[in-house]
């Protein structure tokens, strides 16, 4: 397999439909009434570029390997919260190669550079995969008949933690 690499998915709109059936798949469990085409729609209105929404696709060659997104709300009961990481996915046969978690570093550099303190996720089974990447885990709750973990990533520093004596300090480095 050639070398994986991260573009928007602004710039391949042809992949759509192949998301959308992979993410219909995966995630229509959480999602009532869901379709391969909501999902697709989903995906058009979450292809910004250096924005909320956004969505950045994994790439080798011409295939597409997986997707993750940046959208403003991801789950209702928590409407306080935002913004959030969205539908992190990688095809089964691409996994464990660290595709995921370039992935999630992508989109948590993304959320920093749009001035994004705090990144918040739910997740019904990967809690660990995220505590891996640098993650905390805010609270457990039952979530569409699941129980989830909805997990927040820390992206700067905040003003009580900033070194004294007029020096810049270091910005965080998300998940690293
Ligand atoms: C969760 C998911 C995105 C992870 O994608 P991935 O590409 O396998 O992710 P990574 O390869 O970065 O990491 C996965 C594991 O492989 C391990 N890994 C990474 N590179 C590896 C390598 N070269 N050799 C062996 N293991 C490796 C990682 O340490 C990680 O271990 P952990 O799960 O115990 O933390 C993928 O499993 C998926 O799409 N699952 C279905 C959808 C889903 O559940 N999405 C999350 C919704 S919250």
């Amino acid at each position: 397999m050639p070398a994986s690499r991260i573009e928007y998915l602004a710039d391949h709109p042809d992949l759509i439909p192949t998301l959308a059936e992979w993410h219909h798949e995966q995630f229509s469990y959480l999602s009532p009434g869901s379709s391969v085409e909501r999902c697709a729609a989903h995906l058009l209105a979450q292809r910004g570029r250096s924005d909320i929404p956004t969505t950045v696709i994994a790439l080798a060659g011409d295939q597409l390997l997986g997707s993750a997104s940046l959208v403003t709300q991801d789950m209702d009961i928590r409407p306080q919260l935002s913004p959030w990481l969205a539908s992190v996915y990688v095809a089964p046969e691409y996994r464990r190669r660290g595709i995921g978690s370039s992935l999630v570093r992508r989109i948590a550099g993304e959320a920093t550079a749009l001035g994004v303190e705090r990144l918040h996720l739910y997740t019904p089974d990967k809690e660990s995969f995220y505590l891996r990447l640098g993650w905390h885990t805010l609270e457990h709750n039952q979530y569409r008949g699941h129980l989830v973990a909805v997990m927040a990533l820390d992206l700067v520093e905040g003003p009580a933690s900033e070194p004294t004596g007029g020096e810049a300090g270091e910005e965080a480095d998300p998940g690293r």
